[in-house]
């Protein structure tokens, strides 16, 4: 006889109702129409030759979006943290020095993932708000001779954009590999992968890809597939070892793990829309509502706190003016007017907002309806004898 059931935790609920925000922070952004019909289609096996189609186009069209020729681009089953994880985890031994260049919350998090794969991890640490300069990566590299040299591209906590000019080269100078974060800038912001001889990288579907979280695009070139392939013992990861997860996406298609299949129909959809725009004009409709969106804020009299050439086009951060609680603001625009904005991350928690226009949501009505509220809603905000905001 079985027990009877426990009902404690049983509830009666009605079907899930969230709304439709506009998911203006730094992600995840709103997905697009098409990705969304595409995630809900019936499931199909994750061996059906259709599928492993499917794979395949996945596979081709993330490299058209990355630039590169890598035939170890994937997407990793996970959110963009997988796949960084995974960037570490298959070409780290222990001991290996790795220099993780810090100018944000995400290359923290890189050292912290390179030290539990028991790297030695020497962090290279800028103010969060500034790039590194090609002089300061070269004398860091000769001083410490590291395996890998990591490097966020597009740091999602400052809004910066890490210039590329001569780090690929100067890591195959000095024998080590260059790898890079994507997560804020893939089909969003250029990215050359190969031409700028990046060994490693890792993005996320959620962002410029306008799909939901829960892909994490991983490309690994010829120079970190050999670190991988001489290693001593087994990858330390079973979930994101890539020597095995070679055997589903390569020929032999060998079961791994069950690959969320829908995940991939919309990552599927979201990279064919991308191709079809072309990713040029995608850059620069990019650049373009960004820039409609800096001039706004300007004109309010807000400060932006990137400097404009290192500008991403995806995340651009705003100071909160004195006085502001920006948390209030950004409460009220979550909850009166249904957008989301974000707020500043580490180092920056308290200073300044993060709006996010990335994928499908990078549009001139979504930047003028942003700024229309930033004009109307934030003087009550403000302290009171401030002077009002410059007209749009
Ligand atoms: C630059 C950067 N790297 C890594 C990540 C981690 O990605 P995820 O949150 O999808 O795991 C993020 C997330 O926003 C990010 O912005």
């Amino acid at each position: 006889m079985l027990p009877p059931v426990n009902s404690a935790h049983r509830r009666t609920l009605g079907p899930i109702a969230t709304p439709n925000r506009l998911l203006l922070g730094p992600g995840p952004s709103n997905a697009h129409p098409t990705v969304l019909r595409a995630l809900a289609r019936t499931p199909i096996g994750h061996l059906d030759p259709l599928y492993v189609e499917l794979m395949g186009e996945v596979q081709e069209l993330l490299r058209y979006a990355w630039q590169t020729d890598n035939r170890l681009t994937i997407p990793m089953s996970g959110t963009g943290s997988a796949a960084m994880e995974a960037t570490l985890a298959n070409t780290i031994e222990p001991g290996d020095t790795v220099l993780v260049a810090v100018k944000g919350y995400f290359g923290l998090r890189l050292a912290d993932i390179a030290g539990r794969y028991r790297a030695n991890v020497v962090t290279l640490e800028k103010p969060w708000g500034e790039a590194f300069s090609l002089a300061e990566l070269e004398e860091a590299v000769a001083t410490h001779r590291p395996k890998i040299l990591a490097i966020v591209h597009a740091e999602t906590s400052t809004g910066i954009c890490q210039p590329m000019e001569g780090i690929g080269d100067l890591c195959r100078q000095h024998d080590c590999l260059l790898l890079l974060d994507t997560v804020t800038s893939l089909g969003a912001v250029p990215l050359y992968l190969d031409a700028w001889k990046v060994d490693l990288a890792y993005s996320c579907s959620q962002k410029g890809l306008s799909c939901p979280p829960g892909l994490g695009p991983f490309t690994m070139g010829p120079r970190a597939a050999a670190k991988m392939m001489a290693r001593q013992g087994k990858v330390p990861n079973w979930y994101l070892d890539v020597t095995l997860l070679n055997q589903y996406w390569g020929s032999d298609r060998v079961y791994h793990h069950t690959a969320p299949v829908n995940m991939n129909f919309g990552m599927r959809e979201a990279l064919r829309l991308l191709a079809e725009e072309g990713l040029d004009s995608a850059w620069a409709r990019h650049r373009s509502n960004a820039e409609r969106l800096w001039a706004g804020l300007e004109r309010l009299g807000l400060e932006l706190h990137a400097p404009e050439h290192l500008r991403l086009p995806t995340l651009t951060t705003v100071r909160i003016p004195e006085g502001v609680d920006g948390k209030a603001f950004t409460l009220h625009l979550l909850n009166q007017h249904g957008i989301e904005v974000g707020g500043g991350l580490g180092a920056l928690a308290g200073k300044v907002w993060r709006i996010g226009l990335m994928g499908y949501n990078s549009r001139p009505e979504n930047v003028d309806r942003l700024l229309n509220l930033f004009e109307t809603e934030l003087p009550a905000f403000r302290p009171a004898g401030t002077p009002a905001a410059v007209a749009v």
